[in-house]
């Protein structure tokens, strides 16, 4: 039998929630299938450590992480610890000290889930978001001079590397041409920024020679988010910046339902270090604590791990146990259900054991 090391990773909010409920459904999977187990260690890291240590996780964290297979990842943010430091104190150090570089947000309609959009209905929304996920408008490359004087600046720069954008863009021809359709849109905004995003665009031309069955197209992002909008069955796979898709997943989550559905993979593709899956979403303060935050995107992206790691027969029997719940109208109120968080695990933990 395998055994996989999971370093799990609830942080704040409703994080704790949604990993205790995706660990039941993986349990649930694991002795389903029989062929492997899953080894779970538990990390206190988070605001809490934050107020009583001043720091999110030890000095030496990603040290800490290194030896696991995988990362499983609830949320960081708190109202009363600024958000800048919730997310570079935990969520960033790991992404970008593991290299995971491509950030894969699936999106679609799930049966029983009502989109925003009027006769958009499951197979209508099918999209694979690749974030570039190292570099760009969340390098960290920056500063501010004359704090808290009138000629104070700050400053926020975007680093494009060749490196960093020819990987990005062949790890998203790659996954075009593994889906049905091999199509890839390429998302920038070229006309206004002229040097990263020109380069983007043409790295993009280069890459799409060694895919000559990949058929592609561009967009600037702010039509992107009318295309998304108006004609989401034009669209498949897209690449785009880490702070243009950060915003499109969130649209592309919202179109589908919910962010409380919106899964993501912090994925380092050559695997020299552990990727680490994560729902989209944050820490949720509003509904902390009430038992209602959706654990679907949990086990979506608990899915994406399994693939990750090679099972992907019991990722694709996640996905069947979800949409069977979704289906049946097991939801939580944020997809306008009455079910509680332990309700849909329990059913979804249900379907993974009652299937053929
Ligand atoms: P959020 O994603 O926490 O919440 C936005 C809205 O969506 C809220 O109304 C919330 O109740 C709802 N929502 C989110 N997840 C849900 C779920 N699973 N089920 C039902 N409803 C759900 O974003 P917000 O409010 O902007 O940020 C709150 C905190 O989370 C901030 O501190 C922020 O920095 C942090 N954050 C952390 C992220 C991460 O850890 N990756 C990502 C986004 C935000
Ligand atoms: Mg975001």
């Amino acid at each position: 039998m395998k055994h996989y090391k999971i370093a799990a990773i609830p942080a704040d909010g409703i994080g704790p929630e949604v990993i205790a409920a995706g660990l039941q459904a993986l349990d649930a999977l694991a002795r389903r299938d029989g062929g492997f187990a899953l080894d779970v260690t538990q990390f206190d890291w988070g605001s809490e450590r934050y107020r009583q240590t001043g720091a999110m996780m030890p000095a030496d964290g990603t040290a800490q992480l290194r030896a696991f297979d995988a990362i499983f990842f609830g949320a960081v943010g708190a109202p009363d610890v600024p958000d800048h430091i919730t997310l570079w104190g935990l969520r960033l150090p790991i992404c970008q000290g593991f290299d995971q570089y491509a950030n894969v947000r699936p999106t679609r309609i799930l049966p029983g889930i009502v989109s925003p959009l009027a006769n958009i209905g499951p197979g209508d929304l099918d999209w694979v978001i690749v974030r570039e996920n190292s570099e760009g408008e969340y390098s960290g490359h920056g500063g501010r001079a004359h704090k808290g004087l009138p000629e104070e600046v700050g400053t926020e720069v975007a680093i494009f590397t060749r490196v960093g954008v020819t990987r990005i863009m062949r790890y998203a021809f790659q996954l075009a041409q593994s889906r049905p359709r091999k199509f890839l849109t390429v998302v920038t905004k070229s006309n206004a920024q002229r040097f990263g995003m020109v380069m983007w665009d043409e790295i993009a031309a280069e890459v799409a020679q060694d895919f000559p069955d990949v058929t592609w197209d561009k967009m600037l992002v702010d039509a992107m988010t009318v295309r998304m909008v108006k004609n989401p069955r034009s669209l498949d796979t897209i690449v785009a910046t880490n702070l243009h898709a950060d915003i499109l997943s969130d649209l592309a989550g919202a179109l589908a339902g919910s962010l409380g559905v919106a899964p993501t993979a912090n994925i380092d593709p050559e695997r020299r270090y552990p990727s680490m899956f994560e729902p989209i979403h944050g820490s949720a303060f509003d509904i902390t604590g009430k038992g209602i935050a959706n654990p679907v995107a949990t086990f979506w992206t608990a899915a994406q791990m399994l693939d990750h790691l090679g099972e992907p027969a019991a990722a694709q029997r996640m996905m069947r146990a979800v949409e069977k719940v979704c289906a049946e109208s097991v939801m939580t109120p944020d997809v306008g259900g009455t079910a509680t968080t332990q309700e849909v695990t329990d059913a979804v933990c249900e379907a993974i054991r009652a299937e053929n």
